[in-house]
């Protein structure tokens, strides 16, 4: 997919402040660092549109990303990061939750997981109510560029094994590995929505 325009729209702490135009979206969902900003910044060939930090829980709000003025990429906070406070533990659950449950324009979740562990107990639970509530989704395992393609292919069977009803693909966003194969999808489900 050629992009022609990607612009940070918002960030939504609440649903009242979700966008109101009806057009797909794509979410990325995972545990805090795991690679979600730099995911999209790789996928859209931009350096620094969706902030990225050293500093694990920095996204803490739902943010927009408009594309090509035709859908949005929805970064979501990451999870599973223990130095925040109970409270805002569960405001993610609640924040995320209510937007994948409530999203009529979600065209597909994008799964991170990090290729060089096991999926973590956080990762399954998420997983499971994906598959659960029938969501259409794919798990990218990032940061595939940290270990050698032997490693690598012993750590996707293992994730392959512990999220088996989902796709697994590697991406890294330092190489651009799983790219083409991602905007495949995305295509795809963009078509599917747009029936
Ligand atoms: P939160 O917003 O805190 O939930 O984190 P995030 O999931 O958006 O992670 P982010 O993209 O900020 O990346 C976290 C760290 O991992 C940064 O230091 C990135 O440079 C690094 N990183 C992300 N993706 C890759 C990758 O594919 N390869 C390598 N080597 N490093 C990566
Ligand atoms: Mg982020």
């Amino acid at each position: 997919m050629k992009i022609t325009s990607a612009e940070f729209v918002k960030s939504a702490f609440e649903r009242s402040h979700w966008t109101t135009d009806r057009l797909p979206e794509i979410a990325f969902l995972g545990r805090s660092n795991v690679g979600k900003s730099s995911l999209i910044n790789s996928l859209l060939g931009r350096r620094a549109l969706a902030r990225t930090s050293n500093t694990p829980g920095r996204t803490q709000s739902i943010n927009f990303f408009l594309i090509n003025g035709e859908f949005y990429f929805v970064d979501l906070p990451g999870y599973g990061y223990a130095k925040v406070s109970k409270s805002m533990r569960s405001d993610w659950g609640q924040m995320a939750e209510e937007y994948l449950s409530h999203r009529e324009s979600l065209a597909l979740c994008i799964q991170l997981v990090d290729s060089r562990h096991a999926p973590t107990s956080l990762d399954k639970q998420l997983n499971e109510w994906l598959v659960f509530n029938d969501k259409p989704h794919i798990i990218a395992a990032t940061k595939a560029d940290k270990l050698s393609s032997n490693k690598l292919r012993k750590s996707l069977s293992i994730i392959e094994d512990e999220l088996p009803e989902s796709t697994v693909i590697a991406y890294s966003s330092v190489t651009g590995k799983g790219h083409d194969f991602l905007w495949e999808q995305i295509g795809k489900a963009l078509g599917h929505f747009a029936k």
